[in-house]
């Protein structure tokens, strides 16, 4: 095949007649195929299972602490340290608590919300309709997490680099009710793009330059550590940056190991300046006594010093499934032009955008073909693609096997919606 619009309307419809053939023998199969989700496969889960006994009925902490007794809400120093080095950021600046950094996101924008970051009168509610930014595609559930809490989303594009900044600046200016942006700075959630120095360093500026006193940079670094070759690829780190610029207080960060040990069975991390920290911690203290430090001592001890290995095991399960994405895509859209891609050297996910208007018709056709894909408009606040042609693919948790065919029939469905696409439109154009 080559690009569409060369060829004559008729070979399009001999085409079109072809690949439905192949849809329906794909349908025949009855396969039960997925790639909505973006968590780690049992193999990655097992890298981690002698964790189970790094302890060995050891549970003193390098501090003394007994780690089975409660208190010491900021977290054990060890594990602080293990957010420090997945945060690029001084130990001191770490709060490790809970089993996902979701939670500690929840806290921060409820916080931000209802009582302020900083202990004064600079509450986002003091506002009717406070805003974060959310460059799209992005990751659902900050969308879902600020909506839940009353923070409306507010689009901006995602470049390559990271945000669009000229556009994110031109809001920010303007509008006191926009207090923040959430990002995804390194194999961002769907895109796999990584922030560039300048879009970095740009953000670091941006609460200065945001009318509103309260602005934060959410900085969700979930992907940090998750490369597909090591070394892996530098970030710059926000927080020398925002501290240079005197920005510090309103940049706050997140990780977990959720994607490096277990997805649930974790450690979360947050980190900011003092000041944030300590109505943070003031926050905690209301709905717990102190984290579960067996877990986090057990991670500490598990991951001290060998991240990278770690990681490098990780890689060698989820890269081929990635490559074998990338091959399925290039093999089978390439040259018809009908879709655009991403191709990340890290993360969990790869973004698809089709032609405008035939992300759902993909979705629609996989499906009746046996293939789960997350719904269209998911990666956009409100569930909402302006332009219905986002669609998210996560290939970690299936075989390889199941995802080179869960490939063939994505490849399938897009041919055949963009080939129906382009016929429609040139019959409605030739129309009278
Ligand atoms: C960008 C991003 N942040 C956070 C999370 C969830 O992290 P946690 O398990 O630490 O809550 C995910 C999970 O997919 C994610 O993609």
């Amino acid at each position: 095949m080559t690009g569409l619009s060369s060829l004559t309307t008729a070979q399009l419809e001999a085409l079109e007649a072809e690949l439905a053939r192949d849809f329906e023998l794909q349908r025949a199969n009855r396969v039960k195929l997925d790639l909505t989700r973006g968590k780690p496969a049992a193999d990655q889960l097992a890298l981690s299972d002698p964790m189970e006994t790094v302890l060995d009925g050891s549970f003193l902490a390098a501090d003394g602490t007994d780690a089975r007794n409660y208190g010491g809400l900021r977290g054990l120093p060890e594990a602080r340290a293990l957010g420090a080095e997945l945060l690029d950021v001084d130990p001191a600046r770490v709060i490790c608590w809970g089993n996902s950094s979701l939670t500690l996101m929840h806290l921060v924008v409820d916080t931000a919300m209802r009582f302020g970051l900083w202990g004064d009168e600079r509450r986002w509610n003091r506002h009717d309709r406070p805003k974060l930014l959310a460059p799209v595609p992005g990751y659902d559930r900050h969308f879902s997490l600020s909506a839940s809490l009353g923070v409306e989303l507010v689009n901006v594009p995602m470049t390559d680099h990271g945000p669009d900044m000229q556009a994110v600046l031109n809001l920010v200016r303007g509008d006191g009710s926009i207090k923040g942006i959430w990002c995804v700075p390194k194999f961002s959630n769907p895109t796999g793009c990584v922030y560039s120095d300048d879009v970095v360093r740009a953000l670091a500026q941006l609460p200065k330059q945001a009318a509103a006193d309260d602005f934060v940079v959410l900085w969700d670094n979930a992907y940090t550590a998750h490369d597909f070759d090591f070394p892996g690829i530098d970030l710059l780190p926000i927080m020398p940056e925002a501290d240079r610029e005197q920005t510090a207080d309103h940049v706050v960060s997140f990780a977990s190991t959720s994607k490096i040990t277990y997805a649930g069975a974790g450690i979360g991390f947050v980190a900011a300046t003092e000041a944030v920290l300590r109505v943070l911690e003031g926050r905690m203290g209301y709905f717990s006594i102190g984290p579960d430090k067996v877990n986090q001592l057990r991670h500490a001890k598990f991951l001290a010093g060998r991240l990278d290995a770690h990681m490098a095991q990780h890689a060698a399960l989820i890269k081929p499934k990635f490559e074998a994405v990338e091959a399925a895509l290039r093999e089978g859209l390439a040259e018809l032009g009908v879709a655009d891609w991403t191709t990340p050297r890290g993360g969990y996910f790869v973004s698809l955008d089709t032609r405008p208007g035939l992300a759902t018709e993909v979705a629609r056709l996989a499906a009746a073909a046996g293939l789960s894909l997350t719904p269209p408009g998911a990666t956009f606040p409100y569930g909402k693609d302006p332009d219905d042609r986002n669609l998210r693919i996560a290939p970690t948790f299936a075989t390889l096997d199941d995802v080179k065919v869960a490939m063939k029939i994505l490849v399938l469905c897009v041919k055949l919606a963009s080939l129906r696409g382009e016929i429609s439109t040139r019959k409605e154009s030739a129309a009278p």
